[in-house]
């Protein structure tokens, strides 16, 4: 039994660190797993312009612990509205690394998000030639479309027309939830990959809804059938360089989780990788960990890998209720549970 896994510290290709006090509480958290993040721009308001971004990722550096190393990526919020010149000038000085689609209103903070995806498809043009990576939270917003199907609508509405149109352009489809995905990953180009998070490989919709509400095993995408999970758990586990780590580590307050109309989202950045080891070693597949942490992200943003390791053991970790943080507390994604892996640095 392998009681030790070395890999190259690895990225987390999608992530939220939102701002003030919450982002100087949850930086470190991040920092000691990973090199580098793709930071997700749902602020308030959202990151639409290089200016903004080079601020915030100003506020986030300033945040840093002392001598640590760590890279935020940035990304640009697409609206119906976006500067295609601001956005190719602000990823030529090596502002932006890449920009997002959310659907408007799809999810926290998307109001601004985009109306008509076909009304950004000059946007689309101008990063396909420029080289800038297309960032996608994959889900239809009509309410015609039952929540469970959102994220199959995408594709067949939109995500097979933009790839077809732009064959060039670099595509994560982000916190795949579903088979449809999968397949839909699998079947296209080399320029068509996908993040997935921890809790998508680990629960499905029973772990939200069964034995009571559980608000902190909801986010969105939401968890889907069981199905779904094992076909996520075979592509992150198969060594298919699509298919790379993405947190989508989203904080909310404990309370803002636990309430009438409670927030979408789970902080998974403190264990997320004894969270993403722990499914490896279950599917017997600790030797496709590195490529699925490491290696498949830097390969497909056209990075260079990282340098430094980190090592994980094999130990019983109990993972707290909740932490404080920022004068408040959150639930940490595991929280109350114990996991079987430990993260040594
Ligand atoms: C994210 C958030 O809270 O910002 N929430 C979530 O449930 N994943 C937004 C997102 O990525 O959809
Ligand atoms: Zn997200």
């Amino acid at each position: 039994m392998t009681d030790s896994v070395t890999i190259r510290r690895p990225d987390d290709w999608h992530l939220h660190f939102r701002d003030g006090d919450v982002m100087r509480g949850v930086v470190p958290y991040t920092a000691r797993q990973f090199a580098r993040a793709i930071v997700m721009p749902n602020l308030t308001p959202p990151i639409t312009t290089a200016a903004m971004a080079a601020d915030y990722r100003d506020r986030i550096l300033a945040a840093m612990p002392d001598g640590v190393d760590f890279e935020p990526l940035m990304v640009c919020y697409l609206t119906d509205d976006t500067d295609a010149d601001d956005l190719v000038c602000g990823a030529e000085e090596g502002v932006f690394t890449a920009a997002k689609l959310y659907p408007a209103n799809a999810t926290t903070n998307s109001a601004h998000g985009v109306t008509n995806v076909r009304g950004i498809y000059p946007v689309l043009e101008r990063m396909q030639e420029a080289g800038v990576v297309f960032c996608v939270h994959g889900e239809v917003t009509t309410p015609d479309i039952d929540v469970f199907d959102r994220e199959a609508e995408f594709i067949e509405r939109y995500l097979r027309d933009i790839v077809a149109n732009f064959p060039d352009l670099k595509v994560v489809f982000e916190h795949i939830t579903t088979r449809d995905a999968v397949e839909f990953v699998l079947e296209s180009g080399p320029n068509v990959g996908a993040t997935i998070t921890p809790q998508h490989l680990h629960i499905n919709r029973n772990a939200m809804l069964v034995g009571g509400m559980q608000p902190h095993n909801y986010c969105l995408p939401v968890a889907k059938r069981e199905e779904h999970r094992l076909e996520l758990r075979k592509a992150a586990t198969s060594g298919n360089p699509k298919f790379f780590l993405g947190t989508d580590s989203a904080p909310h307050f404990r309370g803002d989780k636990e309430s009438s109309c409670g927030c979408a989202g789970i902080f998974g950045a403190p264990y997320a990788l004894e969270s993403y080891l722990t499914v490896f070693d279950e599917e017997d597949a600790i030797e496709q960990f590195e490529g699925f942490a490491s290696l498949h992200g830097p390969a497909f943003y056209g990075l260079p890998v990282n340098e430094h390791k980190v090592t994980l053991e094999r130990m019983r970790v109990e993972v707290p209720d909740e932490l404080a943080l920022a004068g408040s507390t959150i639930v940490p994604w595991h929280g109350g549970q114990s996991i079987g892996w430990k993260f040594v640095g």
